[in-house]
């Protein structure tokens, strides 16, 4: 609707108010009149920031400044005639305008297919709305909206993902709001307090205090955010199939929130179609319609919201590449949500690479990890060969990576960890099926990496009869049980699977992790009872053999193959290690 009832906060954020007030006035200055216009009658972040003390209701498709004046002009007496002759006034010029539009015709607000009408059928592939370039977007907020402003972003799930994200809108000076089912979280995020290892406390701390973060559990607050980004997890159930309860339960929680002009990007990892598929129905629900398109007949479609795909690409703990430094890939429902993600993300990441559809956003996201998936199996599997035939896999593998092109090297380990490599290939598997397809390569390194704590658990016992014991009661420590060196992070870790084996061996266990002095019970393992026990001479002594599961760095491996009886090595991090070479065995 062009005539579009706003409200103005005049005292609730002098500092913003006086910013966009310059700068809108600088944009006259600088920028053509078109430009100009929209940017004023996109409605500026005070126009949409509410707060209901002190407000005075104006019209934003007037400029704000213009409108201040009006507004100022106007007497408290004939103040209501005038907004109501005025709203009339912009209500003929949108009907004649919208029938001028759709020839003479009214038209339905957001036509979509009669398929994608019903919005609890998906939409399938191929399902692509013709629109008149030339129609109306019937909403106040144009994608631009989304560039140069401030923002008040909602961050759904305030995990991994989702938390060092919230803390990069505000650090770009957003608004955020974290939410998130646990409470605990909440409150801790409220207290100022971090749960994740490497998000510094400080740091949620000073955007706690300078009010530009915050958390909560109530989902009504997603009405007053511009845009929602999704960061829930996307795990594989008990059958190792996609389970889309948390995304599908996210999109359920926000759909009767849902606002005209909002943006909705889901960021956690899945299959080609889930956004059209399973998240637009959903939102759909609210009466709002965002419709499937492509093509730059569609560059200025009608949409009531906006959605979009951007896949998370966090690599929890890498110093070298933060969240600002990642390139991020941005696929919109059509044409005006992609730029409106494009907006969004400009404003905290060094590069945004938009691609033409949701489908292919989540389809990039897939083919990083499998990528990685497959390359990983293909070392894991040339080390076991190269083991038997007694070459150095690593020193192998820095030789091969010194050739400047065609080559990228991938490290061996006890086997896949984390939340995305041993999960996200079977997301892209179970869609193909739907496409009788198979997805062999996927299969094939899935077979070797689910093979891989078999094989350590197998190295163990053979160096044990080496030292002639036998596993069965053997006294067993492992270091490292998070998935990878240097987080706080057990999921899917390798580690949980051997101590497992082991134990289903007979061996006596314990384990140490810096990260974790403690463990608890798991949705495939239970190690309630578990404590990381202190690493000195006499403990490291006083096993039969210690495995190194994860090479986390604070681990000195010379002290650790000075002080144990049998050191297992699946990570090689006692490549610098020269004493006691003959206690380590390398698997
Ligand atoms: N962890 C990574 O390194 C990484 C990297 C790239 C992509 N991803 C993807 O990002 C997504 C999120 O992963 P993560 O590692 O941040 O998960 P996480 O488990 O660390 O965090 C998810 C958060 O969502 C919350 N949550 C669950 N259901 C919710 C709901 N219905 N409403 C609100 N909050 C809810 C949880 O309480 C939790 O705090 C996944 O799809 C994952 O595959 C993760």
């Amino acid at each position: 609707m062009l005539i579009h009832m706003q409200k103005i906060n005049h005292g609730r954020d002098e500092n913003d108010a006086t910013a966009y007030a310059q700068q809108a006035h600088q944009h006259t200055n600088t920028e053509s009149q078109q430009q100009n216009d929209d940017y004023h009658s996109d409605g500026l972040p005070s126009a949409q920031r509410l707060d209901d003390s002190n407000v005075a209701v104006l019209f934003s498709s007037l400029p704000p400044l213009a409108a201040t004046r009006v507004e100022q002009a106007v007497t408290l007496e004939n103040a209501r005639i005038f907004l109501f002759a005025r709203n009339l006034l912009y209500l003929l010029v949108f009907v004649t305008s919208a029938l001028w539009t759709a020839g003479g015709s009214v038209p339905a607000r957001n036509t979509v297919s009669p398929k994608n009408a019903n919005p609890l059928i998906p939409a399938r592939p191929g399902s692509i709305i013709k629109r008149s370039a030339t129609e109306l977007m019937p909403i106040d907020r144009k994608p631009e909206f989304f560039k140069g402003a401030q923002l008040k972003v909602g961050i759904i799930g305030c995990g991994y993902v989702g938390l060092p994200l919230a803390l990069r809108f505000a650090e770009a000076g957003h608004k955020v709001t974290g939410f998130d089912v646990d409470p605990h979280k909440v409150s801790m995020l409220n207290a100022g307090k971090s749960y994740i290892e490497h998000i510094p406390q400080n740091k949620i701390q000073q955007f706690v205090n300078s009010r530009h973060f915050s958390a909560t559990n109530d989902f009504a607050k997603l009405k007053e955010v511009d845009a929602i980004l999704i960061c829930v997890p996307t795990p594989l159930d008990e059958r190792r199939e996609p389970d889309l309860s948390y995304v599908e339960q996210t999109a359920i929680s926000i759909y009767p929130h849902l606002q005209k002009g909002q943006l909705v990007v889901l960021e956690s990892t899945t299959y080609p179609g889930t956004t059209e598929e399973l998240v637009l129905p959903i939102l759909e629900k609210s009466g709002l319609r965002c419709a499937i398109a492509a093509g730059p007949e569609n560059e200025n479609m009608a949409c009531d919201f906006y959605l979009a795909f951007s896949p998370e690409r966090e690599d929890p703990g890498n110093k070298q590449f933060g969240l600002a430094q990642i390139p991020k890939v941005v696929g919109g429902l059509n044409p005006p949500s992609g730029r409106a993600a494009l907006a969004l993300y400009t404003q905290v990441v060094a590069r945004v690479v938009p691609v033409s559809s949701t489908r292919a956003a989540e389809m990039a996201k897939l083919l990083e990890n499998i990528f990685r998936c497959v390359n990983i199996a293909l070392v894991n599997e040339l080390k076991q060969l190269s083991l038997r035939m007694n070459i150095d896999i690593w020193e192998v593998i820095d030789a091969a990576a010194t050739k400047p092109f065609g080559f990228m090297p991938f490290y061996p380990g006890p086997g896949l960890g984390g939340h995305c490599i041993p999960v996200d290939p079977y997301y892209l598997s179970w869609k193909a099926r739907e496409y009788d397809f198979a997805t062999r390569f996927i299969e094939l390194a899935g077979e070797v990496n689910t093979a891989m704590p078999y094989h350590v658990v197998d190295a163990v016992a053979k160096a044990l009869n080496d030292h002639k014991k036998s596993m069965k009661g053997s006294k067993i420590l492992v270091l490292g049980v998070a998935y990878k060196k240097d987080v706080d992070d057990l999921r899917e870790s390798p580690t949980l699977k051997i101590m497992q084996l082991l134990q289903q061996r007979g061996a006596h266990l314990d384990y140490n992790d810096p990260y974790f002095p403690k463990l608890h019970k798991m949705r495939h393992y239970n190690y309630e009872n578990m404590k990381s026990v202190p690493l000195n001479p006499q403990t490291l002594g006083s096993y039969d053999a210690v495995i190194i599961a994860t090479d986390h760095t604070s681990y000195d491996y010379a002290a650790i193959a000075d002080a144990a009886k049998l050191v297992i090595d699946t990570r090689n991090a006692t490549r610098r290690v020269v004493r006691h070479r003959e206690k380590i065995v390398l698997c």
